[in-house]
């Protein structure tokens, strides 16, 4: 044997290091840089393959280990942390114009002794971003401990939280100081924020206020799996301890260090000469802020040479070469006037809050949506309240959160009507759902254009020419408002909207004539009856055969349908219960619209109705699709996983878990034979 074959073979250490690196390098071109240069799929196959041989080799972990960044141990509480170099905070620049920049380079240069024709002071202007100031604190490149500020002398060691983030490299690239504290912020995305909230209402749970709060719950969390799950970001903007590393010359050049270590550095930063700079910066800012992806507060500026920051030095807690120029706030107080219910397109309610006009986020709010009844419920809003009112970004304002002590007396809590305020039919709020809807769908003024889009595409009634400009046309004219008006406007009408010529309107007229000549299917689809598709028109048509029986339905007899199960049969029911909706239909019928109809299906025997089967492996005889179609026209379902709502498993050649499911789950289990024989004396 050769020498060269044993060094082909790494060692598990090696081999531990090497895939390390590797997972390092994809990670922050991941999440750092945005860049990723091969499928998540194979990220993850690489730290399964770590994972493994740290589990075969536990003396071979290490903390920089991309696996340590989740499953940390649950704390008591977090232990107190002395910071080597206290973490100071900076002057605040409250005149949100112009005047702020200007006010602090005056300062910057009398403390400099500069005579106006000196030349201008160079800066480096970067964001203020809104989050939770962190100190990180790597040894020979890696992460040994992370921690709050605090009050500035002692933070809390928060690192088995910090290790979570994938933005936080835990060991830096390149060649490493003995020491080097890396300061930043901690922060949450807008968009994942309002993901997170999203997540929350969806569940039925409470919403978090805004993303700075959230961040900062998340990395003071307990447990570092509650951390794990909440996605947080990061940015470096500056040092504490340093050993063993020669400091760049400049504010700007250290930034570019950092970024280089493997630290995610924004790039909305400049070097601006003197107060016009800094006031370019302010204003260039000011007209994206909106538009980031996170929040900021203001901007910051800082004298650029770090030799000029010595010289300046500090003033008690606050460093004489640093400035944050603020923004108008996005969160303010106000009261709420009313609270007004809106109806949508498709007929969902959402209480909003009108509110006092308040000046927040750069705009004047007078409108902010409390989503749904739970949500109002929840945060209790009442009119009369005063309420914290946040708008971020380009989302919708939001009322947050309602100053109880505040309260005016007798104000009484929100109730979401029983009708429409637009059309008054019934507005439900369906089991399982979070919104209430109007069930007036044909007749509401709110969902005019979706109810008649609905009616005119294709796989309805199908009026062809009649697409969503045209749409918006004839309701913003007022020339239809309910369906049948569609059969009732003449080729003047038409011709006289916009753009429209003469030849087309008579197209129009044309499509909608061939129309009135449909199926019952596809007027019962038409409809738009909320959770009747095209298949269940389709099942409701060749049960009922008209369309009276099947408005007149009840709900036990709707249950009889194939497939039609009670939250189908229930919205039918509401739907046809409410008087406008049926007059609607029966207008289109005045007008024309016809199809043929029939006697009801004859009701083939169903013995195992409600009954649900499994089949697994190969069976003998039939093919799968054929016991499939036996057992559905026997009314039995067939599921595709084993459930404890499952009656039968029937199990052929080579059956596999779903026969061990069955097993476990005490689910009866039938062969081909057993499942014919149950056909034939069901
Ligand atoms: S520099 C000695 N730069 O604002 C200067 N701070 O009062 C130390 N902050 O809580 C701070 N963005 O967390 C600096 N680009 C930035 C910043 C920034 C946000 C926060 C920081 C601190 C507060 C300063």
């Amino acid at each position: 044997m050769t020498p060269d074959l044993f060094a082909a073979e790494p060692t598990p250490a090696e081999r531990a290091a090497e895939l390390r690196a590797q997972l390092h390098h994809h990670a922050h071109r991941y999440y750092v840089l945005d860049a990723p240069e091969i499928p998540d799929a194979e990220y993850d196959r690489l730290f399964q393959a770590l994972q493994a041989i740290e589990a075969a080799h536990p003396e071979l972990l290490t903390t920089d280990s991309p696996t340590q960044r989740v499953g940390g141990k649950i704390l008591d509480g977090l232990v107190p942390v002395r910071h080597a170099v206290p973490m100071l905070s900076i002057q605040t620049e409250t005149d949100t114009t112009a005047g702020g920049a200007e006010a602090f380079d005056a300062r910057v240069r009398r403390e400099l002794g500069l005579a106006e024709t000196d030349p201008a002071v160079e800066y480096a202007a970067e964001l203020k971003f809104d989050g939770l100031a962190i100190n990180l604190r790597y040894e020979h490149g890696v992460l040994v401990q992370a921690a709050t500020r605090g009050d500035g002398e002692t933070g809390e060691d928060v690192t088995q939280n910090i290790r979570t983030i994938g933005q936080i490299p835990l060991r830096l690239n390149g060649e490493a100081p003995a020491v080097i504290e890396v300061r930043g912020e901690v922060y949450m995305r807008r968009d994942d924020f309002e993901k997170l909230n999203e997540r929350q209402r969806e569940k039925g749970e409470k919403t978090y206020i805004n993303p700075r709060n959230t961040a900062a719950g998340a990395v003071r969390q307990l447990d570092p799996a509650i951390t794990a799950q909440r996605p947080l970001s990061f940015f470096a903007y500056g040092l504490g301890e340093v050993r063993g590393w020669t400091l760049p010359d400049t504010h700007s050049g250290l930034l570019d260090a950092l970024a280089a270590f493997g630290l995610p550095v924004c790039v909305d930063r400049c070097v601006a000469q003197g107060a016009a700079g800094l006031v370019a910066f302010h204003a260039q800012i000011a007209a994206k802020r909106d538009a980031l992806p996170f929040d900021i507060d203001g901007v910051v500026y800082k004298v650029n040479s770090l030799a000029l920051q010595r010289e300046l030095g500090f003033k008690t807690r606050e460093p004489r070469w640093a400035v944050a120029h603020k923004y108008p706030a996005q969160e303010q107080l106000t009261t709420v006037l009313a609270i007004d219910v809106q109806v949508g397109r498709t007929g969902k309610l959402t209480p909003v809050a009108k509110l006092a006009p308040v000046f927040v986020g750069n705009v004047t709010v007078t409108n902010a949506t409390l989503h749904n009844e739970n949500e109002a419920r929840r945060k209790d809003v009442r009119v009369g309240d005063t309420v914290i009112v946040r708008r971020a970004g380009d989302v919708i304002p939001e009322v947050v959160a309602v100053l109880p002590e505040k309260r005016p007396e007798g104000a009484t809590v929100f109730t979401m009507p029983h009708t429409c305020p637009v059309c008054g039919s019934a507005a439900v709020r369906e089991e399982g759902e979070v919104d209430h809807r109007c069930t007036g769908g044909l007749f509401c003024g709110a969902q005019r254009k979706q109810a008649i889009l609905h009616y005119a595409q294709r796989r309805a009634v199908d009026i062809e020419g009649l697409g969503d400009k045209l749409v918006e046309q004839l309701v913003d004219a007022d020339v239809v408002k309910t369906l049948p008006d569609l059969y009732r406007m003449g080729l003047m009408a038409l011709a006289n909207l916009d753009r429209m010529a003469e030849k087309s309107a008579q197209n129009v007229l044309d499509a909608l004539e061939k129309s009135k000549h449909t199926t019952l299917p596809r007027f019962l689809f038409g409809l738009g009856i909320r959770h009747v598709g095209e298949a269940t028109a389709k099942d409701l048509a060749r049960h009922f055969g008209s369309l009276d029986a099947i408005m007149d339905a009840s709900e036990e007899q709707l249950l009889e349908v194939n497939d039609v199960g009670p939250t189908v049969a229930q919205s039918l029911r509401t739907f046809f219960d409410q008087p406008h909706n049926r007059e609607v239909v029966e207008q289109l019928r005045a007008c024309g619209v016809h199809w043929e109809e029939g006697a009801p299906a004859e009701r083939a025997a169903q013995p195992l109705a409600g009954k649900t089967f499994v089949l697994t492996g190969t069976f003998p005889k039939l093919k799968r699709e054929e016991a499939k179609e036996m057992l559905e026209a026997a009314g039995a379902k067939v599921a595709g996983s084993v459930s404890k709502k499952t009656d039968y498993v029937v199990a052929g050649e080579e059956a596999g878990s779903k026969l061990d499911k069955a097993r476990e789950l005490g689910v009866a289990v039938l062969d081909e034979t057993g499942m014919l024989a149950l056909l034939s004396t069901a």
